[in-house]
């Protein structure tokens, strides 16, 4: 695999391209924020965000940032400077329809768990929507059903954690598609 498949920081030539990723995996939803608020959670914490990027194509994204346990970002807002925290929250995560279930999220995923170890988060929390509960928990994570998401996150929706210490990244097949080195 080339080192062009590799997950990359994202530039700001990027930023069209995810929105429309994002456009079209939540088109007609509440949980799509637009270019301007996707920008600002990634410009919070540059260093855990990060594109898909398959020869020159941007095919996905991954945008985390620092977040103290149980609180996540308001969809109707732009992001504010980030508060130091050692819960990373992953905001958003998309993979380009044509190129779902071929491990390309799990690989995203990967990608930013081991960036998370390095820079010394611990956990890693989200929101689960849209029935990807089930996807969370296969990856590790552990639902916290007593914890309230507001009503744009989507119907259903789960805060969820996971906790790096001690962790073994799953999905040993799938991480090797992205053998790229730690930024
Ligand atoms: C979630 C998403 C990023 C996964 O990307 P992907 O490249 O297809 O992920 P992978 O190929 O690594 O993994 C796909 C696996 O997830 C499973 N899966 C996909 N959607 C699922 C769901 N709703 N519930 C349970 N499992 C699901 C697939 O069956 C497959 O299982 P396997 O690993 O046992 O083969 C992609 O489906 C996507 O972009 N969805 C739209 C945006 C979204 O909902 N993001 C998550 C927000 S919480």
């Amino acid at each position: 695999m080339s080192r062009d498949m590799c997950p990359r920081p994202i530039r700001d030539s990027d930023w069209p391209n995810v929105a429309a990723l994002e456009a079209d995996a939540y088109a007609g939803s509440s949980l799509a924020e637009g270019r301007a608020v996707l920008e600002s959670r990634g410009r919070a914490a540059p260093a855990t965000c990060f594109v898909l990027d398959l020869d020159g194509r941007v095919a996905g994204y991954v945008l985390a940032l620092p977040y103290p346990m149980f609180q996540y970002p308001d969809l109707a807002r732009a992001e504010r400077p980030a508060v130091p925290s050692r819960n990373l929250h992953l905001h958003d995560m998309v993979v380009a329809r044509d190129q779902r279930g071929r491990g390309r999220g799990s690989g995203l995923l990967n990608h930013l768990t081991r960036t998370a170890g390095t820079a010394g988060y611990d956990h890693i929390s989200l929101v689960a929507v849209e029935g990807k509960a089930t996807f969370w928990a296969s990856r590790g994570f552990l639902a916290h059903q007593g914890v309230a998401v507001p009503p744009d996150y989507g119907d259903n929706a789960v805060y969820m954690s996971r906790a790096l210490t001690g962790v073994r990244i799953s999905g040993a097949t799938k991480a090797d598609r992205f053998p790229c080195p730690v930024p």
